[in-house]
């Protein structure tokens, strides 16, 4: 059975004021059960719209997004979402935020199981001895791994990350993309990730899948990154051919941020219009 295809997909908004806002057009590819594939892009390009299409929280304007042989309507839990913002409901505890999603998901398991089920990935997660804290009374790493725990603790066929480790400190983002591939490995998840760090989409990916800057923005290139599972930071981030990939990603989104037409611009400069995640670059 084919797992997730986007075949001719196309986006525009009706703005109030602004009138037709055209996001994204011609945008087709495909993605295996199992595997991990992750769209860079600048801000604004349409990153988040695609994936609120994958998930079913918005309709293309044209063309289909199939998931498992069926056009995508309407959210369900088979495709889990975490967001960059956590979006945890602040008067429940941490396992309170994951038995709502699991209460909703198996309303046919006793509440026995279903306390079981959310304690299981909890667990999994690291929060074993934070389950009944308040989100205020954790950390902000600790609150994405809830919003993780509660996205899988729904068993998701396919999990959704929209920049979900964006806000988080180096070393806890360092540790979420980890503990990420390694439910990946392990659980066998298929991830559809967008990010607009090119260092965690290609230490992450299968295929790394570049836009092109929008009105109308279409899909660039794909890369393939062809580095063995499971993955050691170290032994990657030092590899030439890592260095390879990531010329290649920040060629295209610099000939993307002059507007040009392939040739890289001479200096990478990113600015707030282009907050691209460059490897070694200082803070902007
Ligand atoms: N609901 C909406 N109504 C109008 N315009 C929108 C809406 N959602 C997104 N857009 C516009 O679509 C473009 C792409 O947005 P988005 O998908 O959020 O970009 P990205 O995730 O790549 O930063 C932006 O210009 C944004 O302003
Ligand atoms: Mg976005």
């Amino acid at each position: 059975m084919k797992f997730l295809e986007i075949i001719n997909v196309a986006k525009h908004f009706n703005h109030p004021t602004k009138g037709k806002i055209e996001v994204l057009s011609n945008i087709n590819f495909s993605m295996k059960k199992g595997e991990f594939i992750t769209v860079i892009g600048h801000s604004g390009c349409g990153k988040s719209t695609l994936l609120n299409m994958v998930a079913g929280l918005d309709l293309p304007s044209g063309g289909s997004v199939c998931f498992e042989e069926k056009e995508v309507m309407r959210p369900v839990p088979e495709r889990a979402v975490v967001f960059q913002n956590h979006s945890l409901l602040p008067w429940r505890t941490v396992i309170g935020n994951v038995m709502l999603a699991v209460n909703s998901v198996f309303k046919d398991k006793s509440k026995k199981e279903r306390l079981e089920r959310a304690e299981h990935w909890l667990k999994v997660v690291g929060l074993k001895d934070h389950m009944h804290k308040y989100p205020h009374e954790i950390s902000g790493g600790q609150r994405q791994r809830t919003g993780l725990a509660r996205a899988l603790a729904m068993g998701p066929e396919l999990m959704l990350f929209d920049e979900p480790f964006g806000a988080l400190d180096e070393l806890t983002r360092s540790q979420l993309q980890d503990e990420s591939l390694r439910l990946h490995f392990e659980e066998n998840l298929s991830v559809f990730m967008v990010t607009h760090s090119v260092d965690e989409a290609i230490y992450m990916s299968d295929k790394v899948v570049m836009m092109n800057n929008g009105p109308n923005a279409t899909i660039g290139k794909i890369l393939e990154i062809d580095f063995p599972r499971p993955r050691e930071r170290l032994k990657i981030f030092e590899s030439a051919q890592f260095a390879h990939y990531r010329n290649e990603c920040i060629r295209f989104l610099f000939s993307r941020a002059t507007g040009g037409t392939g040739e890289p611009a001479p200096a990478p400069v990113a600015t707030a219009e282009t907050p691209i995640v460059v490897p070694g670059a200082a803070p902007a």
